[in-house]
């Protein structure tokens, strides 16, 4: 697991990019509540004034899972664990700062190629009843077509509906090829080999843009982390998600990385 090419990698980061995304709204499509606390290892990401933007998952004590589109700037963020109703305090919350935010280096907003982006808490999490961590996939490994996923998230409707409560929801779909999801009937040559899409030929069932950065689990690990679409739940547009399996070995450089330096070599 661990490789000689984590002494060489030095990840350089871009702080100070805020994405025209800003404070992004919509949520979870077509889905259902989740049980109380039961999807562990989500996150919500909330500005300091605690205002939920995008969703995440904790994949180490120290780090989150996220999209590189939901970087605002480490400064500007407070990531919350173990959270159920956000704007609600349930006391199973767990508040950690970010130390630093890693985005891919071949991020690239215009496509948004590479859509990933990793934070580096200030103290770790504490793993109980309410906290957990998200396996991923090994590199390179694929999801197979009609796969049945699960996505989650607090998108919201509206900014200015701030004291509402908002309960985590979660709906599961398929898995498309890459093929069908790229074709002139849907996203027409825009998905790249570092996305992967899901939803219904019918449509009505999606996450949608508050829910960015959360994770798709198929099988308990997560190959996806929402990234963008065409609207939500439009059946000729499903949910692109950024294909993790292709990031594993950059993840595992990024986490392991900085423990085992090269003194190990
Ligand atoms: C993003 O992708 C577009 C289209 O391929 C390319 O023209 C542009 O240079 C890329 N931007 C960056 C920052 O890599
Ligand atoms: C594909 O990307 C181009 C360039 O960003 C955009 O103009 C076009 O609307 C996109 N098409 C679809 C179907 O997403
Ligand atoms: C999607 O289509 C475009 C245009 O045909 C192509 O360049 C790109 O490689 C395709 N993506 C994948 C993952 O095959």
């Amino acid at each position: 697991m661990i490789n000689l090419l984590m002494c060489l990698s030095v990840v350089l980061l871009d702080l100070m990019t805020v994405h025209s995304h800003g404070l992004m709204q919509g949520r979870i499509v077509g889905g259902y509540t989740a049980a109380p606390n039961s999807i562990k290892y989500m996150v919500s990401l909330q500005s300091t004034r605690g205002q939920h933007f995008c969703g995440g998952s904790l994949v180490h004590r120290y780090w989150v899972l996220t999209a590189a589109h939901c970087n605002i700037g480490a400064e500007h963020m407070m990531i919350v664990a173990g959270d159920y109703i956000i704007n609600s305090y349930e006391g199973n919350e767990q508040y950690a700062k970010p130390h630093r935010l890693v985005t891919h280096p071949l991020y690239n907003r215009s496509t948004n190629n590479a859509d990933i982006m990793l934070i580096k808490l200030r103290a770790p999490v504490v793993l109980n009843k309410y906290v957990s961590l998200v396996p991923l996939p090994r590199q390179g490994t694929a999801e197979n077509e009609g796969r049945l996923c699960r996505v989650a998230g607090w998108g919201f409707n509206s900014l200015a509906e701030g004291q509402a409560r908002f309960t985590l929801r979660t709906v599961t779909v398929p898995i498309i090829s890459t093929a069908r999801c790229n074709s002139s009937d849907s996203f027409n040559g825009n998905i790249t080999a570092n996305m992967i899409c899901a939803g219904y030929r019918t449509g009505g069932k999606d996450a949608c843009k508050g829910d960015s950065g959360g994770p798709l689990v198929c099988g308990g690990r997560a190959y996806g982390v929402v990234s963008w679409g065409n609207g939500c739940g439009d059946a000729k547009f499903p949910g692109v998600y950024v294909a993790v399996s292709k990031f594993r070995r950059w993840i595992d450089e990024t986490i392991y990385g900085s423990y085992f330096r090269c003194t190990k070599y």
